[in-house]
Order: structure tokens, then sequence, then C-alpha cells
């Protein structure tokens, strides 16, 4: 029986089936490209070229394969895009959940992992952040995961098919040899940015605003590693096959860390000094997230192994200097 992975050429994507295929389990990966990179597509994985909103793209995979479960990341994710263009993320997310739900249902597949975010939240209520807490999005990427996650909700109890959501909190790093990383285009994420000074691509980062209520005055996140995150779904699969009930789950390290200590972690993992420039505030940031993952070490048995924020900048260093360009397709 094989595992779809449905965005498998995407940044956390690609470091799951990676995590994966190690694991010995056969990997089909379904990918658009679109965000997607075929530099990042693991070449032990069969690989179809393809959009979940077409039927027929799924029909085909799910008749030419035995797929046993799903891993669903193919979504866009971009916070600020999804403000300018919120029905973009209602189409490709919403629908090609619905797209999916429906193939799985009429091909009698059961088990689904999503990927799912902190932003399902929006302005925490408190911190650390736990799996019940209020979840009101405060903008259309984090409405349309939640949508997404209801959607499989109601099909779980219409239809049977069992969901793992994770979401994740501010996943960072790369694999530890470098050869999959972060790649996004435009880049909007504080590490990637961060490392471009080094790097020469940029004169200076930009702080988003050091007036909010916290000890240095910059936003808190949760950073957490991409392998990290990726071997969560190789424990919710686990856990689906042995019967496990339909389950959402919070992947975080449990401690924050301010903007600025960010910059200065990555100045002590690169070694190169980084120009820094104090900026506005970027609309939307919550000022701390933070979320408490007690409940998937419980329940999953995860427990993070990178929990240095030095050594998790060390690794996407490593990625950013071995491809300065990306992948470049
Ligand atoms: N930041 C800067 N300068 C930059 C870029 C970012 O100061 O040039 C700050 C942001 O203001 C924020 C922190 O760095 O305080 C982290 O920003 P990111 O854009 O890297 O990540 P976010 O916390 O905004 O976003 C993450 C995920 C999203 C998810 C969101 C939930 O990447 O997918 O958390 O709110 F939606």
């Amino acid at each position: 029986m094989s595992i779809l992975v449905c965005g498998g050429a995407g940044y956390i994507g690609s470091h799951t089936v990676h995590q994966l295929v190690e694991k010995g389990e056969d990997v089909v990966i379904v990918d658009n490209l679109q965000t997607g990179h075929m530099g990042a597509v693991n070449p032990k994985a069969k690989f179809y070229k393809g959009d979940i909103r077409e039927a027929e793209v799924l029909d085909r995979i799910f008749t030419e394969n035995k797929i046993d479960a799903v891993v669903h990341f193919a979504a866009n994710s971009l916070v600020g895009e999804s403000m300018t263009n919120p029905l973009k993320y209602f189409n490709n997310n919403v629908y090609g959940m619905q797209v999916l739900l429906e193939a799985m249902v009429r091909h009698g597949i059961d088990k689904i992992v999503f990927s799912s975010t902190a932003a399902t939240y929006g302005e925490p209520e408190r911190i650390p952040i736990m799996e019940d807490d209020r979840t009101e999005p405060t903008n259309p990427y984090g409405q349309s995961k939640l949508i997404m996650e209801k959607m499989m909700k109601w099909v779980s109890l219409a239809n049977g098919i069992r969901y793992v959501s994770l979401r994740y909190f501010n996943a960072a790093g790369a694999i530890e040899d470098g050869s999959i990383g972060e790649d996004h285009s435009p880049e909007t994420h504080l590490i990637p940015l961060i490392l471009q000074v080094p790097l020469g691509k940029r004169d200076h980062i930009t702080v988003f605003g050091e007036d909010y209520p916290t000890p240095d005055g910059t936003c808190l996140r949760d950073y957490i590693h991409v392998l990290d995150l990726a071997d969560a779904h190789v424990l919710a699969i686990d856990y689906l096959r042995r019967g496990g009930e339909s389950n959402i789950f919070n992947l975080g390290n449990g401690q924050g860390f301010s903007v600025k200590e960010m910059i200065e972690a990555a100045r002590e993992a690169t070694g190169l000094d980084i120009k820094v420039e104090i900026g506005e505030r970027r609309a939307g940031d919550p000022a701390q997230l933070i979320a408490s993952s007690e409940k998937a070490r419980k329940v999953l048995g995860w427990q993070p192994k990178f929990t240095d924020v030095k050594a998790v900048i060390g690794t996407a260093w490593k990625w950013h200097q071995q491809h300065p360009e990306g992948y470049q397709d």
C-alpha cells in the first residue's frame, strides 16, 4: 500500500516525503508545481504532475496505485497574498479539499493527514495556545485552512474518513545535508529573509515593529524544525492506521523567540554580521504565537529533536549556502 502526498514538491511536503521514504513507505506524489519545485521531488517517490482540483487526475492516481492514506499539503499559504486575493485561497485550498475528499469517498480511502496552521486561531486568547482555544482567523489563508478542517470533520461523520489535522506554528530549517529546503517566491518568512543578508542578496533585514508588548518589543514566534513537523506526519499516519479517532494537534516547540533574538541567533549560526533596520508593524501580526504541543506529545508520542534555535537556523543556512538561488526551476 502507498501513501499519496498531495503537494509533495513543496517545503514541508518534500521533507515529509523524505521521512516517509526513509521509513520504507511507498510514496506517490501529486503536485501541480505552481509553488512546488521539481528539484524537491524525491527520486524514490512516484510523481504525478497534476492539480488536485481535477477529479480525473485523482481518479487516475487512485486507480493506478493502492493508496492507504493521503497526506495533504497542496495549498497556497501566503497570508499577505490571501488578503489581496482571497478567492484564490477559497478556490485552490477549499475547493481542492472538496475534490480530494470526493475522490477519497469514491475510492474508499479512509485516512487523511492534513497540513493546517496556527493561523486558524487568529489573535490568540491565551498563551500557550491549546487545540480547543477559540478559532477566529484574521486572514483568508487561515480561514481557508479552518474551513478545510471543518470539511474533514463533516465528511468523517458522514463517510467514515478519519483525519488528523496538524496545526503548525513557524516551520523553519532544512534537511541536515542541505539537499532540500525552503524556496518561496516571493519570500516573506523571517529566517530566509534574515539569511539573505549574509548571503549578500539583501542589505539589511527590517524588523516589523518594536513596540509590541513583549520583552524586547518584537513579536514572539514558536519556531519548529521542518523535519520535526515531517516526523509528526509519519506518527499521525501510524496513529490512524492503529484506528485512532479524528483529531487536531498543535505542532511547536512551546518556546517563543523574538524577531531580534532570531537575528542574533542567525549572527551566531552564520558567524557573520547582519544589518538591521526597524520598520513599521506588519498588518495582522499577533504579538505572540506559542503552541502547547502537549497533546501531540501525549497522543502521537511526538518528540521534537531540534530544540536549539541556532541549530535550526544552521540547517537553513546550509541549504541557502548550497542553493543561493533556490531550486532554479
Ligand atoms: N518579520 C520581520 N521582518 C521580516 C519578516 C518577518 O520582522 O522581514 C517578523 C514578522 O513580523 C513576525 C515574525 O517575523 O513577527 C515571523 O514572520 P513570518 O512571516 O516568518 O511568519 P508568521 O509568524 O507571520 O507566519 C507564520 C506562518 C504562516 C501562518 C502564520 C500564523 O508562516 O503560514 O504563522 O499567523 F499563517
